[in-house]
């Protein structure tokens, strides 16, 4: 296939691109505006066209799109922190922006997978979300999230424009940006820096090893019904303490270094994500988070090249206005 894939010098997109090339030979365009979290050392020595602007660039989405067979949107705006704090890119790029991708996939006639997020359905005590469930997101990220996939679609009921949906449950594994749980907890227990855990550290998340996204978005690529979404969940929950912990051990560092602060306003208490309907295409994860986590914190111990620039650039100035007042030193 001949793939356009915004959003690719990201975490997940990058890997998205990865396994396209390694699994299926596909012909690739990445678009992305390498925001902060985009890094082109995150598409090193990969077979690949760039493209460098924002998907609400008509101008260069419109010459991008042309002749592809299908954009996959990865494009986004995605620390639910930085949602709170800044939530203006948020709505810039997951309504116009997506809003934008959709009129040129339309006047292209190409077809459309939106990358999308669990968060959309909002917090579940107890079993997990289906497809039909409502949508209910708590925060700017999850919102604008929200409203990109309803754009999407409308596109599909309103134009007949072929889209599909497929939300992920918290992906984790390699070139993961450090603002994120799993990242932060292991770079500063390398470090020897506090480990800071929001509110009483009981929260669940449903880990996702981002090659098993990746793949799950393929098959949906593939087999996923115009107009459907489709659930990407993990194979495993667990609370946050209990990952950070693990962390601790993983690395050898001092449990004195956990840090209970202050917790992130409106934050979810559980995320869980049915996903028979994407296991009925075919798919199904590969990877359990206790493995995943261990090769992941080994990925970070080995590849420090990746790592130290990040964090002694724009993420510092970030991390002491996120965590500066919140941690005691
Ligand atoms: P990331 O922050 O690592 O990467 C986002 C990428 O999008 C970066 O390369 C950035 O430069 C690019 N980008 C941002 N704004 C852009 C714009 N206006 N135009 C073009 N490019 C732009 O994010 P990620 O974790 O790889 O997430 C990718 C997608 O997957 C997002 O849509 C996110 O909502 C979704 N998702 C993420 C997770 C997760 O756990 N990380 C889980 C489910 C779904
Ligand atoms: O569920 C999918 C979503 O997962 C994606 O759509 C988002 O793009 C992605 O960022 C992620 O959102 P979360 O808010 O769940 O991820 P984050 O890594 O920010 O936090 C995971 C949990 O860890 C959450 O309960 C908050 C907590 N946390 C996070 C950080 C950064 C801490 O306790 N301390 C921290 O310093």
């Amino acid at each position: 296939m001949r793939l356009l894939v915004c959003g690719g010098a990201g975490f997940i997109g990058s890997a998205f691109v990865r396994v396209r090339l390694e699994d299926h030979g596909d012909d690739v365009v990445v678009l992305d505006k390498l925001t902060y979290a985009g890094r082109e050392e995150n598409l090193a020595g990969l077979d690949v066209g760039f493209v460098h602007a924002g998907i609400e660039d008509a101008g260069a989405v419109a010459t991008a799109i042309a002749g592809v067979d299908a954009v996959v949107n990865f494009a986004a705006e995605t620390h639910v922190d930085r949602s709170i704090s800044e939530p203006d890119a948020f709505v810039t790029t997951h309504a116009v922006g997506t809003w934008v991708l959709l009129e040129a996939a339309r006047a292209a006639g190409v077809r459309c997978l939106q990358v999308s997020t669990d968060e959309v359905y909002g917090s579940i005590e107890e079993g997990s979300f289906t497809e039909s469930s409502p949508l209910a997101p708590s925060s700017p990220y999850s919102a604008t999230k929200a409203g990109a996939d309803l754009l999407v679609s409308s596109y599909f009921h309103t134009y007949g424009l072929q889209t599909v949906i497929c939300r992920g449950s918290n992906n984790y594994g390699p070139r993961q940006y450090p603002e994120k749980l799993i990242p932060l907890m292991v770079l500063n227990a390398l470090h020897g820096d506090p480990l800071p855990v929001y509110g009483d550290g009981m929260q669940v998340r449903n880990w996702l090893y981002v090659e098993d996204f990746a793949r799950g978005i393929g098959h949906v690529l593939a087999h996923g019904a115009p107009g459907e979404a489709y659930n990407v969940g993990g194979p495993d929950e667990c609370p946050n303490l209990e990952v950070v912990r693990r962390i601790l051990e993983l690395t050898g560092a001092d449990e004195s270094l956990l840090t209970y602060v202050k917790d992130r306003p409106g934050h979810d208490r559980r995320y869980s994500l049915g996903s028979e309907k994407v296991r009925a295409l075919g798919w199904e994860p590969r990877v359990r988070f206790a493995d995943g986590l261990e090769q992941t914190v080994a990925w970070y111990q080995d590849n420090r090249a990746w790592w130290e620039p990040i964090r002694s650039g724009d993420y510092h100035a970030y991390y002491e206005r996120q965590y500066g007042s919140k941690i005691k030193r």
